[in-house]
C-alpha cells in the first residue's frame, strides 16, 4: 500500500457536501472562508480498493439490479474476526440503508408506541430524532463525569426507570466524548437490560476509529449471555469515509429477533444498492485494513495537536478522546450563554461545529468539532478559536 496522504487537502465545496456546501444555510458560517468540523465524515478519500471498486462499476456502465456480491458477507465476517476477534456467522448479518435506518427499523420492530427507550445522553442526535418521529419517548439518562470524562451513572439512572422503558441504545464507542466503554461497564449494560427486560441495541459504528491505547470490546463478546436481547449495529462506512453509500450491518444472533428484524426490511421493500455493497466488500480487506492503522495515526496526532491547542484558551476544556474523531469540548468554563459562544464560533471563528444541547440533557455549553480532516485545518482552527476567546487569555 503506498502511505495515504492525509494531509492533502480536498476541496469539498461544489461538489453537494452536506459538511461544506450547507454550513452556510445551517451555521451562518461562509462557505468560502468557512472551516466545517461539524457532521461526521472525513474529508480524506477511502483507501484504493474502494475507489477501484467504483470505478470498476463506472467502466462496465450497467446499473441494473445487481445479484448477491459474493465476498460481501465473507469479508463482513473476516473484519469482525481479524479487528474484533469476534466470529460472526454470515446468517447473522442483515442490511440497512446505513445505521440511522438501522436504528430506526429496530425502535419499529421491538418497541411500541409510547414506549421509552433509554439513551444515555449527551449522544448522537439521530437516535432521539428517530425516537420521536416514530411516536416513541426518549428516556434521557444523563452521564456523569469523573476525572474529566463520562462515566455510567446507575444510582441515579434507576431513579429514571417508570416501567414503560423497552429499549436501551447504547453508542459504544460514545459519540460525543469518545469513551471507550471498558468489559466491565459493557456488562453493567448488560446487566441492566436483562434485569429489566430491555431490548439492547449497541451501535458500535466507531468501533475501528480508536485512538492508540485503548481497545474496543465487542458487546457480543462483553456480555455473551445478553444475546437474546442484543442487536449489534456495525458499518465500513465511517470507517472508510463512505457514508454515501449509505450502508450499514444489523448483526443479530438470535433466530427469533432476526426474523422480527427481517420483517421490518421485507416489509418496507428495503435492499441494499451495488455501490454500497461493492464499497463494502472491497474496504474490508487487508489493504483496507492497513489504510486504517495510518489514518488512526494521523487522527491522533490531529487529536494531539487540537488538545494542545484548546488546552491554552481558558475556560475551554476537551474531553480525553478514547476513540471516534469528535472533540467534545466544554466551554462552560468561559461564563458564556450557549447562544454567545455560537455566535463567536461562527461569526469570529468561522467554523461549523455542532452544539451541544442537540445531543440532548448534559450537552449544554459543550461543541462538537469534527477532527477528521488535514492537519492544517486543524492548526487553523486551532488559531482562530484563540483569536476568537483571545479577550479571555
Ligand atoms: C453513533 C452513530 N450512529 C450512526 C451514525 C450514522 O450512521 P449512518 O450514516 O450509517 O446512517 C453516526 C454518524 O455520525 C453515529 O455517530
Amino acid at each position: 500500500m503506498t502511505t495515504p496522504d492525509f494531509d492533502q487537502i480536498i476541496d469539498r465545496r461544489g461538489t453537494n457536501c452536506n459538511k461544506w456546501d450547507d454550513m452556510e444555510a445551517i451555521y451562518g458560517v461562509p462557505t468560502a472562508e468557512g472551516l466545517a468540523m461539524w457532521v461526521a465524515d472525513m474529508d480524506f478519500r477511502p483507501p484504493a480498493p474502494v475507489q477501484r471498486a467504483v470505478e470498476r462499476l463506472a467502466a462496465h456502465g450497467i446499473y441494473g439490479y445487481p445479484s448477491a456480491h459474493p465476498d460481501y458477507l465473507a469479508n463482513i465476517q473476516w473484519w469482525m474476526d481479524s479487528r474484533h476477534g469476534w466470529q460472526v456467522d454470515p446468517d447473522w448479518i442483515l442490511t440497512a440503508a446505513g445505521l440511522v435506518n438501522g436504528t430506526a427499523l429496530a425502535v419499529q420492530a421491538f418497541t411500541r408506541p409510547g414506549d421509552r427507550v433509554i439513551l444515555m445522553t449527551p449522544v448522537y442526535h439521530a437516535f432521539s430524532r428517530v425516537i420521536r418521529a416514530q411516536g416513541r419517548e426518549v428516556a434521557e439518562f444523563p452521564l456523569a463525569t469523573e476525572d474529566g470524562r463520562y462515566v455510567m451513572d446507575w444510582d441515579s439512572w434507576a431513579e429514571l426507570l417508570t416501567g414503560r422503558e423497552t429499549m436501551l441504545i447504547l453508542c459504544s464507542p460514545h459519540n460525543p466524548g469518545g469513551r471507550v466503554w471498558t468489559p466491565e461497564e459493557l456488562r453493567q449494560v448488560a446487566d441492566f437490560c436483562a434485569r429489566h427486560e430491555l431490548i439492547l441495541i449497541s451501535d458500535e459504528i466507531h468501533h475501528d476509529l480508536v485512538m492508540p491505547g485503548h481497545s474496543h470490546t465487542v458487546m457480543a463478546k462483553a456480555a455473551p449471555e445478553i444475546a437474546n436481547r442484543l442487536i449489534t449495529l456495525t458499518a465500513a462506512t465511517k470507517t472508510f469515509n463512505i457514508a454515501g453509500a449509505h450502508v450499514g450491518n444489523a448483526i443479530i444472533a438470535d433466530p427469533v429477533l432476526r426474523a422480527a428484524y427481517k420483517a421490518q426490511l421485507l416489509g418496507l421493500g428495503l435492499s441494499p444498492g451495488m455501490f454500497g455493497v461493492d464499497m463494502v466488500a472491497a474496504a474490508y480487506s487487508p489493504e483496507g485494513a492497513a489504510w486504517v492503522d495510518a489514518l488512526i495515526t494521523y487522527l491522533d496526532g490531529n487529536r494531539q495537536v487540537f488538545d494542545a491547542g484548546v488546552s491554552t484558551i481558558p475556560g475551554l476544556r476537551s474531553m480525553p478522546l478514547e476513540a471516534t474523531y469528535l472533540s467534545w469540548v466544554d466551554l462552560t468554563g468561559t461564563g458564556m450563554t450557549p447562544d454567545e459562544v455560537k455566535a463567536r464560533l461562527a461569526k469570529d471563528a468561522k467554523i461549523a461545529a455542532n452544539a451541544g444541547e442537540t445531543f440532548g440533557k448534559g450537552g449544554e455549553g459543550h461543541i462538537r468539532f469534527n477532527l477528521a480532516t488535514p492537519r492544517a485545518n486543524v492548526e487553523t482552527a486551532v488559531a482562530r478559536l484563540r483569536a476568537a476567546f483571545a479577550d479571555l487569555q
